[in-house]
């Protein structure tokens, strides 16, 4: 599956790193949150090394839907009653920030990247919450207002518009800054020891260290993986479908996400939490959808992306944790990349640089609250229950009764084991126990992919990995 971005540009290819190297500032991790922060500190002086353990971009940044927005769902009331009217101003002034942030580079380093300014939207069926939200919207200084009718097909009872907001091609952009930037593309992070990044290919001594990998892949201290799970999202790119000037999202569960790039309409939807999707059928179903809200529409593209979700909604933005003071996170962006990436950027740069910043507090990794408990046991559930089925599942699949096309966890003779039969009938099984921390991986039929619930790790079905927080890939039998 190929995201309408990787179709469409095609990215520049760096060295990797090939001798031990020394910088002021390493980045770990290419992707939007990496080459932003990591641009930021070039511009404030700071010489700053980024390490890709693949290719820059290739992550999260190339299968986002870009939307460069401050409106991060029907959140403000939410934040108000849950983390008080100052975090939540303080919130929504990064996010705010950060959206004009994109436009001043953009401009400044002109930049072609199919940059569209244009208004967010988020629909419901209730409209009183929707009211309720542009009161709560407009008490954080923001000129949010009331619509009662919206372009796109689908039943509502308004939304909820922030204007001056944005879109843009991400590949594009990251590619224009990654020219500036000292880069080495497969190079992946195995080990990080106080100031020193070891990897295959050399180590890299810094003397600040941000971890901008997506997920963290270390385990402790920080212990991420017991503070974020991660879900996955699908995307379809339309032609023939007309066009929007708007960018959509749904308030319910299961409602689409709509915005529009050049002649097509991005439409996402049918999110789940990562290793739960045992049915499948997630793209047949946004296709649709997409085919019943625009009957002349084509499919142009179809992809997928993965999110870390914290317990409060809130990014891990600043020290990695209370011991590692030369360490930094950018980390947990709910859904909300792009604008999270550029306030991590300038939070990390202005922390490096010693500048005092008001939204340190409201995204500080130390942070804990008493209402967050909830979900976090709820996360350490799921955790356990992962763990625990690899010692009392059985599997319901035999290699011989697996269809062509699908995978499954099958018993062999030397136990459990994860068997994908290819089209042309050719068996490949892997082993089942993620290597992050031990738990049952579950097969993705949509993606081919052989997926963990409890942290999110994901790998290939002939065992590579593809996503962290895991280190390395499974074992091919
Ligand atoms: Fe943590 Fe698999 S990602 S056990």
């Amino acid at each position: 599956m190929e995201s309408i971005w990787s179709k469409t540009w095609e990215m520049q290819k760096f060295p990797a790193l090939n001798s031990s190297r020394s910088t002021d500032v390493a980045v770990i991790g290419g992707g939007m949150a990496g080459i932003l922060t990591a641009y930021q500190l070039e511009q404030a002086g700071v010489h700053t090394v980024v390490l890709e353990a693949n290719r820059i971009g290739g992550g999260q940044t190339g299968n986002t839907t870009a939307k460069i927005t401050s409106q991060h769902g029907l959140f403000c009331s939410r934040f108000i009653e849950k983390k008080g009217e100052e975090t939540a101003r303080r919130y929504i002034q990064a996010n705010q920030a950060a959206v004009e942030e994109y436009k001043r580079i953009i401009d400044y380093e002109r930049i072609d990247c199919s940059l569209k300014e244009m208004d967010a939207y988020v629909y419901s069926q209730d409209g009183d919450k929707l009211r309720r939200e542009v009161e709560s919207a407009q008490s954080l200084g923001v000129r949010a207002s009331f619509v009662e009718q919206i372009e796109i097909p689908v039943s509502c009872a308004g939304a909820v518009r922030f204007p001056g907001q944005a879109v843009f091609h991400p590949l594009k952009f990251i590619s224009a800054l990654a020219e500036k930037l000292t880069i080495y593309e497969d190079t992946p992070a195995k080990e990080v020891e106080e100031n020193e990044i070891r990897t295959p290919c050399g180590s890299l001594r810094a003397e600040k260290i941000i971890f901008a990998s997506h997920f963290p892949f270390i385990n402790y201290p920080g212990m991420y993986f017991a503070r974020m799970h991660q879900e996955r999202s699908y995307a379809i790119a339309l032609e023939h479908a007309g066009s929007i000037n708007g960018m959509y999202i749904g308030d319910e569960d299961d409602s689409l996400s709509f915005r529009p790039y050049d002649k097509y309409i991005l439409l996402g939807g049918q999110g789940h939490r990562t290793g739960e999707n045992r049915e499948g059928g997630r793209y047949e179903r946004l296709r649709e959808i997409g085919k019943a809200l625009y009957p002349d529409s084509r499919l142009a593209a179809c992809w997928s992306a993965q999110d870390c979700m914290t317990a409060d909604y809130i990014p891990f933005i600043g020290q990695y944790a209370s011991d590692r003071p030369d360490w930094f996170v950018a980390t947990g962006f709910n859904k909300w990349g792009m604008s999270s990436s550029m306030v991590s950027a300038m939070l990390l740069r202005d922390m490096i640089c010693g500048i005092a910043n008001p939204w340190a507090e409201a995204f500080a990794s130390s942070r804990f609250s008493a209402e967050e408990l909830p979900q976090i046991m709820k996360d350490s559930g799921k955790a356990v229950k992962g763990l625990t089925k690899r010692f009392f599942h059985l599997p319901d699949e035999t290699i011989r009764g697996l269809a062509r096309g699908h995978g499954a966890v099958v018993e062999t003779p030397q136990g459990k084991a994860g068997v994908y039969k290819t089209e042309e009938d050719q068996i490949c099984q892997v082993d089942i126990v993620c290597p992050h921390m031990g738990c049952e991986l579950a097969w993705n039929p949509d993606d081919k992919t052989w997926d963990c619930p409890c942290h999110g790790s994901r790998f290939d079905y002939e065992g590579n990995l593809l996503e962290g927080p895991a280190q390395e890939g499974i074992q091919y039998e």
